[in-house]
């Protein structure tokens, strides 16, 4: 039987623990979603909707202790220290589910806007950067009409490693939900280091790895989400795009990065404010 989100972060956490990691910085509501869980069932308080993890769980852990960066080192300083740890990740190695090669992160570590995809596909994984095969070149074209360069963001995937199929060549597949978990410590620990202004969630895999929100893109789409804080919005990814090529989808994605320019406080041209509009 497939496992539920909750038994996965249990998981994740005690993988966490194996791995040398003893302390965590939850805020109250994450705490009361892991009693909850860890109760016997006989012992939970009736809820009316099981609640989501909203990504509050973080490695805080990985700041502290000998040899590693404090709350006091610089991003940049955090970011290698993370890049070094996930490149030989045990929760996502122990699955054997994955393939080697760990795709971390690019972009600005004082980024004021963060984007998550899903995980590298082949070209990522030769390239070792997110985001640089087709779907990042349609990524490309959407910060450039944003008025953004690449190199502004921050860029990175809720998955560091290409998951693993049979007799693979150039295809690629979405990461379970067991991997999103191993690798869930990772992406939150990228999160608390840079503390993005905006986070942009790129489909609905990483929609659920970091909100804990299952459901269509449709669906999730319209509205602020948070993240340790921070507003997180959710769009469709790229790949999407380059699927579905109407000027529907565009025009959705596009009210997206909008309300995400108005969050962050950017100039809308009126050219920018109509573009994809049915004339
Ligand atoms: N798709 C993703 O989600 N991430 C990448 O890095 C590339 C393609």
């Amino acid at each position: 039987m497939a496992a539920t989100l909750a038994e996965l972060v249990l998981e994740g956490l005690r993988n966490l623990r194996e791995a040398g990691v003893s302390h965590l910085a939850i805020d109250d509501s994450a705490r009361s979603i892991l009693r909850k869980w860890m109760l016997p069932a006989d012992r939970r308080p009736h809820q009316p909707a099981p609640v989501a993890p909203s990504g509050a769980v973080a490695p805080r852990a990985a700041f502290s202790g000998n040899g590693v960066p404090t709350a006091e080192s610089g991003v940049e300083e955090k970011l290698a220290f993370l890049r070094e740890r996930a490149a030989a990740w045990q929760p996502a190695r122990k699955l054997g589910t994955l393939r080697e090669t760990m795709v971390f992160a690019v972009g600005n570590p004082h980024a004021r806007l963060m984007l998550v995809g899903e995980a590298p596909g082949y070209d990522e994984e030769r390239l070792q950067e997110p985001f640089v095969g087709k779907a990042g070149q349609k990524l490309n074209q959407i910060l450039k009409a944003m008025g953004i360069a690449r190199e502004e963001i921050y860029i990175s995937n809720i998955c560091k490693f290409r998951p693993a199929m049979p007799n693979q060549g150039t295809g690629n597949r979405p990461p379970s939900d067991e991997e999103i978990a191993s690798c869930l410590p990772l992406i939150l620990a990228e999160i608390r280091a840079i503390r993005p202004a905006c986070i942009v969630c790129l489909g609905g895999t990483a929609a659920k790895g970091l909100l804990g929100q299952m459901g269509s893109v449709s669906s999730l789409r319209g509205r602020f989400y948070e993240v340790q804080g921070i507003p997180a919005r959710v769009t469709y990814h790229p790949s999407y795009l380059l699927r579905n090529d109407t000027l529907g989808s565009k025009r959705a994605v596009w009210e997206d990065m909008l309300s995400v320019m108005d969050r962050l406080g950017m100039p809308i041209s009126p050219q920018q404010a109509n573009y994809f509009l049915a004339r």
